[in-house]
């Protein structure tokens, strides 16, 4: 005859596979002597005598989840908590947030057509100078497996990347945002470049909430600690902003909306208007009008997914917007043009990939930059992406 344990194992499997209901679930775990409101672990009664159950008997189940035949019987009470170790079913949040018929808001869980922004791709003239201030100042980690040589430099940024070929420099005409989790040790780790640094547009402020790091050609990097703004991100490039001519975030919310099927609204802060794009989970790409004259464009480029690839694809040929058609998983366009007038109000190069691409969800590693050989710690050495939002 199986053991008490041995038919709790058996329920708890046969529940979890929805086989059983919850209320049967309930009523066997009470009828065995299973403790579902105590602590710890199960806390069986000694006792009885093993206790035998529909399921252990291997008893067929009717369709609705009840022992063909048994008759019905009164609801035991649902509190489970301690039984197995498994918090989904000991905590029993889910069991009561079922019960309770929450009304979640399932809009927040759309993104729209973009589901990934994933590098940032400039020109640097100059790989030793890009190291210094990427990976030694901004404590970011080289990808060890692709472009590994000195004519290029792809760096890893949580579940984002940097892309650093070597060539003339190239500027993004706005900045990127970085959330950095040791936020507190990049002053210093800046600071310990400024000197190799110097004679380049290389610079650092810290801000009200942020660090503004110029890169040695430029580029502006606004570095965040994790916070709720950036969900549980705690590495990654959460967005990039483009500064825009005035009167085109409209247009350009048009553009993502209608040609690429993203989340876009045009809207408005202390600084003023901006076309906001969702561009992945937790990721933007922000339109910001500007009187400020704006550079004329260097061909730096971004890289996207799409989920609906072919819609986009279509739309932008029917306007001749697309100037590459790199391979089946891939194609690019630069210009955003508003869908009613047709005029081009940015140029940013897209670099579009479908979800079939090869290196969609590629993993990334990301190192703990500050491991050092002074202060090692034995198995710290990687960082993770993200923290678990509870
Ligand atoms: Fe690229």
């Amino acid at each position: 005859m199986a053991s008490k344990e041995f038919v709790v194992q058996q329920l708890l499997k046969a529940y979890r596979k929805g086989i059983i209901s919850d209320d049967l679930f309930a009523q066997q775990m009470a009828e065995i002597g299973a403790d579902m409101n105590g602590q710890g672990h199960a806390a069986i009664s000694t006792s009885q005598s093993a206790a035998t159950t529909s399921v252990d008997k291997g008893q067929a189940l009717a369709a609705n989840g009840q022992p063909a035949g048994s008759r019905p019987r009164p609801a035991a009470p649902m509190l489970m908590r301690g039984i197995t170790g498994d918090a989904s079913i000991d905590g029993g949040a889910l069991l009561t947030a079922m019960r309770e018929k929450r009304n979640y808001d399932r809009t927040t869980e759309d993104l729209g057509n973009i589901v990934a922004l994933e590098h940032v791709n400039v020109t640097v003239p100059d790989q030793e100078k890009a190291t210094l201030f990427y990976i030694n100042a901004l404590g970011l980690t080289r990808d060890p497996y692709m472009m590994t040589g000195p004519a290029n430099m792809w760096v890893n940024v949580g579940r984002q990347q940097f892309h650093l070929p070597t060539g003339k420099p190239q500027v993004v005409r706005g900045h990127v945002g970085v959330v950095i989790p040791d936020y507190q040790d990049l002053p210093q780790r800046l600071n310990r470049v400024r000197e190799a640094l110097a004679g380049t547009r290389f610079d650092c402020h810290e801000r009200d909430g942020y660090i503004e790091a110029t890169c040695p050609w430029g580029n502006r990097i606004r570095l965040y600690p994790p916070s709720k703004r950036f969900g549980a991100m705690q590495l990654g490039l959460p967005y990039v902003e483009f500064e825009v001519p005035p009167g085109t975030a409209d247009g350009i919310t048009r553009f993502y909306s209608q040609i690429m099927g993203a989340q876009a609204a045009t809207l408005e802060d202390g600084q003023g208007r901006f076309a906001c794009v969702t561009a992945g989970n937790g990721q933007n790409l922000f339109f910001r009008e500007t009187d400020r004259p704006i550079p004329p464009y260097d061909q730096h480029h971004l890289a996207i997914y799409i989920n609906d690839f072919s819609g986009p694809h279509r739309r932008l040929k029917e306007r001749g917007l697309i100037f590459q058609e790199s391979d089946q998983h891939q194609y690019r366009f630069q210009d955003i043009v508003d869908p009613e007038t047709g005029k081009v109000l940015f140029t940013i190069e897209h670099e579009v990939r479908s979800m079939k691409h090869p290196m969609y969800l590629r993993p990334l590693v990301n190192r703990n930059p500050s491991q050092n050989i002074m202060r090692y710690a034995p198995g710290e050495d990687a960082l993770n992406w993200a923290k678990a939002m509870n």
